[in-house]
């Protein structure tokens, strides 16, 4: 694997006006956006941006527009030194590291609210979270002006916001949603796994023995969405520490809540294991 330092720019102007540059040299750009912390994960987004675009970019920013002041925010992992020897593994070209006030000067006062589908799940548990986060993903997109964007289908509902903004004001940007990357034992791969104990770790896995068993379910024919919901209640409530926010199954382009299952279906899980809140979700087909 090559082994290059990204280049770290802080000040959103400079890469604007660097990547606009390679632009006009014909250069295509793919973006990850990452709060740092970097895990497999995140690599994995970083490798599809090499291997598909001439420059790739990988954003670390810890955005405050889309955590509640009761969230994790202050506590939230900020290893700036390690994040980027990992993406120098990987031969990232830039690494783009603004302040808060870089990004939120003085008097910003913009907000993107994307209707509908940011509204439900998530959107009901935290109320402008994704306000926040298409705030400041279409920043980074006019900044970078990338021409692909790779996100993580583990925020599944993140991408759909995403994709809808994109879609709803015409943002001239292509969104890849890259798999989900699991430990070795099913644990969907998450900067907020090291706020786990030991104990909670255990707990966790729950999360994706649930999501194995609404495969399981559907595969085996069952097709009320009510009963696969109630089986994953069941399995979940047994677990100690662990606290359902919501499991959903629905429609994986817009998330609509399905009754019958018929084609397709996103299951989607938060569950709060002790403090930390999680979430997985998986594509199940029917047979
Ligand atoms: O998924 C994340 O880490 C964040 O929500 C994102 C997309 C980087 C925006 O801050």
């Amino acid at each position: 694997m090559a082994e290059r330092k990204p280049e770290v720019i802080h000040d959103p102007k400079e890469l604007q006006s660097r990547l606009a540059e390679l632009r006009k040299q014909g250069k295509k750009i793919g973006l990850v956006p990452t709060m740092g912390a970097l895990h497999y994960g995140h690599l994995s987004l970083a490798i599809a941006a090499k291997e598909e675009n001439d420059i790739s970019v990988v954003s670390i920013f810890v955005n405050p527009k889309q955590f509640a002041p009761n969230e994790d925010f202050d506590k939230y992992p900020r290893i700036l030194e390690k994040d980027l020897d990992l993406l120098e593994q990987i031969g990232v070209d830039f690494a783009f590291v603004p302040s808060s006030s870089d990004m939120y000067p003085v008097g910003f006062d913009a907000n993107v609210h994307v209707g509908g589908v940011s509204e439900i799940l998530e959107g009901s548990f935290r109320p402008t979270h994704f306000d926040g986060v298409a705030t400041v993903v279409l920043k980074l997109f006019l900044i970078t002006g990338a021409d692909t964007a790779y996100f993580g289908q583990k925020d599944f509902q993140q991408v759909a916001v995403v994709r809808k903004m994109v879609r709803d004001l015409n943002v001239p940007i292509d969104i890849v949603s890259c798999p989900i990357i699991r430990e070795k034992d099913g644990l969907a791969l998450s900067s907020r796994n090291r706020y786990l104990s030991e104990e909670e770790r255990k707990s966790a896995l729950i999360l994706y023995e649930a999501l194995g068993q609404a495969e399981f379910m559907i595969h085996s024919g069952t097709r009320n969405a009510a009963a696969v919901k109630a089986e994953l209640r069941r399995m979940i409530e047994a677990v100690p520490d662990a606290e359902i926010d919501y499991i959903e199954i629905a429609d994986p382009a817009s998330l609509i809540e399905m009754e019958n299952i018929a084609g397709n279906v996103v299951v989607l899980l938060a569950v709060r294991i002790g403090k930390t809140r999680l979430i997985d979700n998986m594509i199940v087909q029917p047979k």
